[in-house]
């Protein structure tokens, strides 16, 4: 039985009640804190970035997982790390030297990860799965929350959990866009192990619920 973890982004959170939302994510069965960084270059939209996440991550009790969708990461790696991630993704599309901002990453003391856009081909990853701790999936186009899930997603995960398989290597698979209930038993079926939900947990009437039910449905 494999480990499934849930990471609600908070992208989907009232900002003005930000707090509010850190407490009821540390109350709850949610793992990890999934905290979305958007720069207006790599992807269409600008989210939030250093301050936020640091005034985040001094009342988080839990894994504070930073997804980058920025251009340039390894400029920012360092003030990412002392503003409290924990782990640390960066886009494949965004690092034309994806191995060095990985071990550049892990030399801050963080877990890597990099992420594949919807139409990135996993086997790109061939020579640097076994060197990351974590691979995330996009499920939808990176900018926005609340998008529709890309079917075509189920088959990206069983290939990358084939490929880990085969390389002998031990990256978590996380998927991140369209979440809910209704699809995480078959992401996990697929072969993922962290499940990102942004609108799903924060559009709901009782978002601790919500987590909860994910938690269930999620069960491998
Ligand atoms: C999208 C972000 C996601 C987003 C997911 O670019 O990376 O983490 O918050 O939101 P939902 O779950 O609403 O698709
Ligand atoms: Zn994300």
């Amino acid at each position: 039985n494999r480990p499934v973890l849930i990471a609600p982004s908070l992208l989907a959170a009232n900002f003005l009640e930000l707090g509010k939302a850190a407490a009821m994510l540390n109350e709850s069965e949610a793992d990890w804190f999934h905290l979305d960084v958007m720069d207006g270059r790599f992807v269409p939209n600008i989210s939030f970035g250093l301050p936020v996440i640091s005034q985040i991550s001094k009342v988080a009790k839990k894994t504070c997982d930073v997804h980058l969708m920025i251009e340039e990461p390894e400029k920012y790696a360092e003030a990412f790390q002392k503003a409290g991630a924990n782990m640390l993704t960066v886009h494949y599309e965004a690092c034309p030297h994806l191995h060095r901002n990985i071990q550049q990453i892990k030399s801050l003391g963080m877990k890597a990860g990099v992420a594949l856009n919807p139409h990135t081909p996993v086997g790109l990853l061939e020579n640097i799965i076994r060197d990351v701790d974590m691979v995330l999936i996009m499920s939808v186009n990176p900018g926005f929350g609340g998008q529709s899930f890309i079917e075509q997603t189920y088959h990206k995960i069983a290939q990358l959990r084939q490929l880990i398989t085969d390389s002998n290597a031990h990256a978590l698979i996380e998927v991140d866009g369209g979440v809910s209930a209704d699809n995480a038993g078959q992401l996990v079926q697929a072969g993922a192990n962290v499940l990102v939900a942004g609108s799903a947990v924060f559009a709901s009437a009782d978002p601790a619920k919500t987590i909860s039910e994910l938690k269930s449905a999620a069960v491998a």
